[in-house]
């Protein structure tokens, strides 16, 4: 194999791809729409994983809507915001790994008696303002490393699953920090 043109700037193979093959290739199974022959991830595991995901998000929303309601005592409306803004952050979430899920040819699963089973996270009542706030701060940091797990998992499989857990990953710490914050005060 002779490089024929690289220079002393060029260390690097070339770019080139079968065009040809890709154009022939785009137009068999073309119900699986964006699942092409290049996709790198095992489907299956995937939309497991997005499954799990969602039900994670849905336990967050209901969890952190049940804190928003429930929150009583000293500055808790303030708290109380805070919780229905998290509640509404982890629906969008839900709903971004519900749409990859169906253009990954999946079906999301919102069926409630699994719901539990399925979360990584738990939903906890919580028996007081700073109990909220501490289940969820546990709850983020759960999500977080079992995030950056399922990022680690899809490397350049599904570069664009991964960058929609990359995004949430990133709110996820935010929340966290958020919670953090609110608990040093009470501590
Ligand atoms: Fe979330
Ligand atoms: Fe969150």
């Amino acid at each position: 194999m002779s490089k024929s043109s690289s220079t002393s700037t060029q260390s690097h193979d070339p770019f080139v791809m079968d065009l040809q093959k890709i154009r022939e290739q785009a137009r068999k199974h073309m119900s699986d729409g964006p699942v092409t022959q290049t996709y790198g991830a095992d489907r299956q595991s995937v939309l497991k994983l997005l499954n799990d995901a969602l039900a994670t998000e849905i336990v967050c929303t209901l969890r952190y809507k049940r804190h928003h309601f429930m929150a009583k005592g000293i500055n808790s409306e303030a708290v109380a915001a805070e919780f229905a803004e998290h509640a509404s952050e982890e629906q969008e979430h839900a709903d971004r790994f519900a749409e990859r899920i169906v253009q990954l040819g999946g079906e999301p699963d919102f069926a409630p008696e699994s719901l539990q089973t399925r979360s990584h996270s738990e939903y906890k009542e919580g028996a007081n303002l700073t109990d909220m706030i501490r289940e969820n701060l546990v709850a983020e940091r759960i999500a977080i490393d079992t995030y950056r797990e399922i990022i680690r998992y899809l490397g350049d499989n599904d570069v664009t699953t991964r960058r929609i857990f990359e995004e949430v990953l990133a709110v996820e710490e935010e929340h966290a920090d958020d919670m953090a914050d609110l608990l040093e005060g009470r501590e």
